[in-house]
C-alpha cells in the first residue's frame, strides 16, 4: 500500500481494557477501498492521530492476514495516548501507515524462533506468533518468553495459555516480584534462557520491550553463541513524520521510522547504551 502524508479516517470498532493503563483499540478505515488495499507485515506500526491533540506511533497487534481490521494496544503515558485510551466504539481518529521494516519472517523460515518480550513489549510480536502458528510447518520450534516487573503487570494471560497449547511451542513467563499465585519463574527474563528446549544454534530471536532489557537479552544470547545477525530487536524513538524526513527518530546513521523499527543487533549494538548485566 502507498504510504501517505495525510491520515485516513478510521473508526473505532472496539475498545478493550487490558489493564488499568492499557487499552486495545480495534479500528477500520472508513474509506472501504483504502481498507481493502491496506496491507502490513508483522512488526510495522501506524501513526494514530487524535485531532487537536497530536499523533503517535503505535505497533499493529492484529493478524496481518486480516489487514482491514487493525488493533493497537495503547499504554496511557501522556497527552496523545491518554486521549486515545479514552475513545469509545464509534469515535474516529486519523491513521497513517503502515510504516517501517517488520520482522525477518522469510529469513527465519525453516528455523527455530525465540520471541522475547518485556512489559507491554509483546505488542509488536503478537502478529509474528499468529503468523508462525498459521504456518506451523514452515518453522521449527517456537519459544515465547515474557518478563514483567510485577506478576500483576501481566496482560494477555489468556493468550500465553492458548499459545502454549500449540504444537512445538514453549511458553515461559518471569516476574521480578510476584505473589503466591505466580507459577512462572522469579527474576528477569534472562533467567528463562536455561529452560529453553529448542536448539539456539538454529534459531532467530525476536525481541521487544524496554531498551535495557533488550540489550541485556541480546548480550546474553551473543554470549551463548548466537550470531548478532540472528538477534532482532524492535526499537522505539520519538517520531514526527515517520517518513525518514524530519530526523526526530535518528539513531546513528539510521532512521528508526524507516530503517527500523526492527533491526538486527549487529546494526545497532554500538548505538545502544550498555546494559547493567
Ligand atoms: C515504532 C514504535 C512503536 C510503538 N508502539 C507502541 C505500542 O504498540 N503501544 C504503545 O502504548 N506505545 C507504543 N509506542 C510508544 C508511543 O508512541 C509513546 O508512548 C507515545 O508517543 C507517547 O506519546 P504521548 O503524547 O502519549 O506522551 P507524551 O506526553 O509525549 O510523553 C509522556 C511520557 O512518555 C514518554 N515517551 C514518549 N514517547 C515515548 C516512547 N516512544 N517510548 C517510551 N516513552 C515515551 C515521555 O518521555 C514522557 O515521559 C511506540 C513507539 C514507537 C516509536
Ligand atoms: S520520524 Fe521523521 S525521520 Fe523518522
Amino acid at each position: 500500500m502507498t504510504v501517505t502524508h495525510c491520515p485516513y479516517e478510521a473508526e473505532i470498532l472496539e475498545r478493550r481494557e487490558e489493564s488499568v493503563s492499557i487499552v486495545t483499540l480495534t479500528v477500520r478505515l472508513t474509506d472501504a477501498a483504502a481498507a481493502g488495499r491496506f496491507r502490513f507485515t508483522p512488526g510495522q506500526f501506524n501513526m494514530l492521530y487524535l485531532p487537536e491533540v497530536g499523533e503517535i506511533p503505535v505497533s499493529i497487534t492484529s493478524d496481518a492476514e486480516t489487514p482491514d481490521i487493525l488493533s493497537h494496544a495503547i499504554r496511557d503515558v501522556g497527552r496523545v495516548s491518554h486521549g486515545l485510551a479514552r475513545l469509545e466504539a464509534g469515535d474516529r481518529i486519523g491513521l497513517r501507515g503502515p510504516f517501517g521494516r517488520g520482522w525477518p519472517l522469510l529469513a527465519a523460515r525453516g528455523h527455530n524462533v525465540i520471541v522475547i518480550t518485556g512489559g507491554l513489549g509483546c505488542a509488536p510480536v503478537v502478529p509474528v506468533i499468529d503468523h508462525i502458528h498459521r504456518r506451523r510447518d514452515d518453522y521449527g520450534q517456537l519459544a515465547i518468553l515474557h518478563g514483567v516487573k510485577h506478576c500483576s503487570d501481566l496482560i494477555w494471560g489468556d493468550c500465553y495459555q492458548e499459545w502454549a497449547l500449540h504444537p512445538d511451542t514453549q511458553v515461559l513467563l518471569a516476574a521480578d516480584v510476584c505473589d503466591t499465585r505466580w507459577s512462572g519463574t522469579i527474576g528477569p527474563v534472562t533467567h528463562l534462557f536455561d529452560q529453553l528446549t529448542l536448539d539456539r544454534n538454529d534459531a532467530f530471536a525476536m525481541l521487544c520491550g524496554p531498551e535495557p532489557m533488550l540489550r541485556a537479552c541480546a548480550e546474553q544470547l551473543l554470549a551463548d553463541g548466537m550470531a548478532a545477525e540472528r538477534i532482532w530487536l524492535s526499537l522505539e524513538r520519538n517520531m514526527q513524520c515517520a517518513l525518514g524526513q524530519c530526523g526526530h527518530c535518528q539513531l546513528g546513521d539510521r532512521f528508526v521510522c524507516k530503517d527500523g523499527p526492527v533491526f538486527h543487533y549487529g546494526e545497532v549494538r554500538h548505538l545502544l547504551d550498555k546494559p547493567d548485566l
